[in-house]
């Protein structure tokens, strides 16, 4: 496995380049939820009209989701429609797997593990993650038993670590190791110090630090950080 931490001023333009090579061949592309990811999502659309990129082969699937309604400002796939997927037009229409989280988590997680598993499990060709201040991915958050499954691609999350206080389906870390490239995309001096804790020289796996076991298992990892993520490395 191998771990590149990449510091540039942009980190939305780089993560949204990474995005347009993995959709432009047909890739199964996961999604990240969260504030951080909307620049990007922004550029990728940009680049990919620009190109008349073609994203019927595409597949878009979610690493987490808040356990709300699709048109709750909280949803993730809010998010992702409105910042990507409406924005890209009515051309080639990428195919799209949302998280119910309507469901609840539970329920929630049976139903997207059944997607997934009905896709024959794909392998994700690029999987984007973003790390919160306590250093959760997803919504997989420091010292919750979700960090320790192993046999299931999805979990359900009954408690949030962090804000939205609202139940989580979440991929697990077992679903997050079978993707052939993962893509942290960080800023903000806020997470500086769970970008040292999880990347930094002497960070070694822990559960207090979910990012740092992604680095563990992932085969390939690439950390864009903008220079305030940064500054404790
Ligand atoms: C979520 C996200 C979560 C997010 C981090 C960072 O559902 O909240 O998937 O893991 O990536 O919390 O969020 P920001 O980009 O808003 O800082």
């Amino acid at each position: 496995m191998s771990v590149e931490v990449e510091i540039v001023e942009d980190p939305a333009r780089a993560c949204a380049a990474m995005l347009v090579g993995a959709a432009a061949n047909g890739g199964h592309v996961v999604l990240t939820g969260g504030s951080t990811p909307r620049a990007a999502y922004g550029e990728f659309v940009r680049a990919a009209v620009a190109v008349d990129l073609d994203l019927h082969r595409t597949s878009f699937w979610f690493g987490d989701e808040r356990c709300v309604a699709p048109e709750d400002e909280r949803s993730n796939f809010r998010l992702a429609r409105e910042s990507l997927l409406e924005p890209l037009g009515d051309g080639e229409t990428p195919a799209v797997h949302r998280m119910r989280g309507e469901l609840g988590p539970q329920e929630g997680a049976d139903d997207y593990e059944h997607q997934l598993l009905q896709a024959g499990s794909p392998a994700f060709d690029l999987l984007l993650l973003g790390m919160g201040p306590d250093g959760h991915v997803a919504s997989l958050f420091p010292d919750q038993d979700t960090l320790s499954e192993r046999e299931r691609l999805v979990v359900g999350v009954p408690h949030a670590g962090l804000e939205p206080w609202v139940a989580r389906i979440s991929l697990t870390l077992t679903a997050i190791a079978s993707a052939r490239r993962v893509a942290f995309l960080i800023s903000g001096a806020g997470k500086a110090d769970a970008v040292h804790a999880a990347f930094g020289p002497q960070a070694q796996p822990s559960p207090h630090v979910p990012a740092s076991l992604v680095a563990g298992v992932a085969s390939e990892v690439t950390v864009l950080l903008d220079p305030a993520a940064a500054e404790q490395l």
